[in-house]
């Protein structure tokens, strides 16, 4: 079955970026009569198949968004297992992201993680540097309001030293001084647990990037689902405000 789906992807129009909000922890432990750090530990699973069958299939960029700046205000109880989680899954995932040659990268107030934390994240980016395949992006205590409002601070200050004029500041030179600035907009954007908005994540990136909202919790999210939503993709007409017509 998800053989046939993945057979069905034409691979020469893959989205090269995808981005995911991974929700639904929480519920689909509830729905277990299980504690929601249940489901977090579940979901770990659940990034591994989408790792493995973005990099196999031949996307470029992955962007995972795994904690949110807004996250902090959960109880201090979850918070504490999502950080240990985080530090624990980064350094056990090292060694298979090596062999898959995937480089790890992260966007987000970095400095404001836990030091363990962070220096588990600098670490496994470090130790992941030189790989090719394909780059996976951990979103973490990321905001997009946040980006933006520090990439609004970066292009003041140099405006006001004097090293970027006024005239300047556009869309190109805007996006080049956002977290995500060497790395091209996502195509695709999937939402799991059925809740469709955008929760502050890739605002500025997501201007014509196609949504896929899935009706499955996080930790059900499994290979054929990624293939799902690529061949979804692949059926849009992505117009970019021109008219249909145009396109051919
Ligand atoms: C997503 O699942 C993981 C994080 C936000 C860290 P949730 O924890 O949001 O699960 P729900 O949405 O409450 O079910
Ligand atoms: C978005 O999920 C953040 C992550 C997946 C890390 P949330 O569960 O925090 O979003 P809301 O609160 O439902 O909008
Ligand atoms: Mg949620």
């Amino acid at each position: 079955m998800s053989d046939n789906l993945k057979e069905s992807i034409n691979l020469d129009r893959l989205p090269e970026h995808i981005a995911v909000i991974m929700d639904g922890n929480g519920r689909w432990a509830k729905k277990k009569g299980m504690p929601r750090v249940f489901g977090h530990r579940s979901g770990v699973k659940a990034v591994r198949e989408i790792t493995e069958a973005a990099a196999e299939i031949g996307v470029k960029y992955l962007t995972l968004y795994a904690f949110s700046t807004e996250n902090w205000n959960r109880p201090a109880l979850e918070v504490d297992a999502l950080m240990t989680l985080l530090v624990k899954t980064i350094k056990e995932e090292v060694k298979t992201l090596n062999k898959n040659n995937i480089r790890l990268e992260a966007i987000g107030d970095l400095s404001r993680l836990p030091e363990k934390s962070h220096m588990a994240l600098k670490e496994a980016i470090k130790d992941t540097s030189s790989n090719t395949r394909m780059t996976l992006i951990l979103a973490l205590n990321y905001s997009s309001r946040w980006e933006i409002v520090n990439s609004t601070k970066q292009i003041a200050e140099a405006v006001k030293s004097g090293k970027m004029e006024i005239e300047d500041i556009n869309a190109e030179t805007f996006s080049a001084h956002l977290a995500t600035a060497k790395i091209p907009d996502p195509e695709l954007l999937i939402r799991t647990s059925g809740e469709k908005r955008i929760s502050n994540y890739l605002l500025w990136q997501l201007a014509y990037t196609e949504l896929h909202f899935l009706d499955l919790f996080w930790p059900d999210f499994r290979k054929q689902h990624l293939y799902e939503s690529i061949l979804d993709f692949q059926n849009r007409e992505r117009r970019f405000g021109k008219t249909s017509e145009q396109l051919t």
